[in-house]
C-alpha cells in the first residue's frame, strides 16, 4: 500500500521507561513504526498501554530511553530550544486533558495570535489577524468576538478541545497527534469534530495520527491501525486486516469492548 512513499514519521526499538528498580515502568517497550504521509493512522490500546507517552516522545516533549525517531527520513535532532520551535511547526498535538496544553495567564486571542506568529505572521495587520481567528473559530463553531476577552480555562471541556483544533487550523502542521481528541465531547459534537479534522486534513494536507482506547473510532477514521498493548506494537496492519481479523486475542478484547454505538458498523459481524 505504501510502496514508493516515504515515511514522515519512523521508530526504531522505542522506549521509554520511568522510575528506577522495583518502581520502574517500561511504559513503551522497544516499538518499531513508519507513519507515511497522507495515511491515516491510528494507535489503539487501553488506559496504560503506553499510548500518551509515546505521543510525548514524538512530540518531543519527553526523551525516548531507548531507540530513535525519524523524522522525513532523518534521525531526529531537537536538542536545542530554537530546533524544537522549528520542528513544532511541522507537528502539533491535541491532547486528552485540553486545559493542561493552555498556559493559564494567556487569553484566548493570545493563544491564537500565537499560532499567526509562528507561522510567520506576526507582521499582518491587525485587521487581517482578527480574520484569521475569526475563520479559524468558526471552523470549528466557535465565536472569535465572543472569546477574545476570556482565557481557555472559562471555556467548558468540549469548547477548549475545539479551539484546539482552531490551533491547528492556523498553524497547518504537517503531522497532528490526536490524542482522544474527543474525550470531553459527547457523542453528536464528537462525530463533528472526527468531520472537521478529516476536513481540516484535506484542506491543509496533514498526516493525523488517532491515539484512543477506542477501536470502533480507529475503524471509522483509519487506514492503518496499531495496535498497543503494555508499551508494545502487537498488531498492525490496515484497519480491516486489524479489526475484521484480528490475530491476537488482546485485540479482539478491545472489539468485544466496543460500545453499542457503532454496532450498525461492520464490527457487529465479527
Ligand atoms: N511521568 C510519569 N511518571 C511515571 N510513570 C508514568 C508517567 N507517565 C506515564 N507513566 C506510566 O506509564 C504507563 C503508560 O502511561 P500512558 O499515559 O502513556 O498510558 P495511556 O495509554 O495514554 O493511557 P490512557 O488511555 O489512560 O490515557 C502507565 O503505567 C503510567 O502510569
Ligand atoms: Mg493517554
Amino acid at each position: 500500500m505504501n510502496a514508493g512513499k516515504k515515511p514522515c514519521l519512523s521508530g526504531r526499538g522505542v522506549t521509554k521507561e520511568f522510575g528506577f528498580g522495583r518502581n520502574k515502568t517500561v511504559a513503551v517497550d522497544g516499538v518499531d513504526f513508519d507513519f507515511y504521509e497522507g495515511e491515516i493512522i491510528s494507535i489503539v490500546g487501553e488506559s496504560g498501554s503506553g499510548k500518551t507517552t509515546l505521543a510525548k516522545m514524538l512530540l518531543g516533549l519527553i526523551n525516548a530511553t531507548e531507540g530513535d525517531i525519524f523524522f522525513q527520513g532523518k534521525k531526529r535532532n531537537i536538542g536545542s530550544h530554537r530546533k524544537k520551535k522549528e520542528y513544532w511547526k511541522s507537528i502539533q498535538a491535541i491532547f486528552q486533558d485540553p486545559f493542561s496544553s493552555y498556559n493559564t495567564f494567556n487569553k484566548i486571542d493570545s493563544v491564537l495570535l500565537d499560532c499567526i506568529r509562528m507561522r510567520g505572521g506576526g507582521r499582518l495587520p491587525r485587521e487581517k489577524k482578527i480574520e484569521l481567528m475569526t475563520e479559524a473559530c468558526s471552523f470549528v463553531n466557535l465565536k472569535f468576538e465572543e472569546l477574545t476577552n476570556k482565557y481557555p480555562f472559562e471555556l467548558s471541556g468540549g469548547q477548549q478541545q475545539r479551539l484546539m483544533i482552531a490551533r491547528i487550523f492556523l498553524l497547518k502542521p504537517q503531522i497532528l497527534l490526536a490524542d482522544e481528541p474527543t474525550s470531553m465531547i459527547d457523542a453528536c459534537s464528537r462525530t463533528t469534530i472526527l468531520d472537521t479534522l478529516m476536513q481540516l486534513r484535506d484542506e491543509i494536507g496533514m498526516t493525523p495520527i488517532f491515539i484512543t482506547h477506542d477501536i470502533g473510532l480507529a475503524y471509522y477514521v483509519s487506514d492503518t491501525v496499531y495496535i498497543m498493548e503494555r508499551g508494545k506494537f502487537v498488531e498492525s496492519g490496515t484497519a480491516d486486516q486489524v479489526i475484521l481479523n484480528p490475530k491476537k486475542p488482546y485485540t479482539q478484547r478491545l472489539i468485544n469492548d466496543v460500545p453499542k454505538i457503532y454496532e450498525e458498523w461492520d464490527l457487529s459481524t465479527v
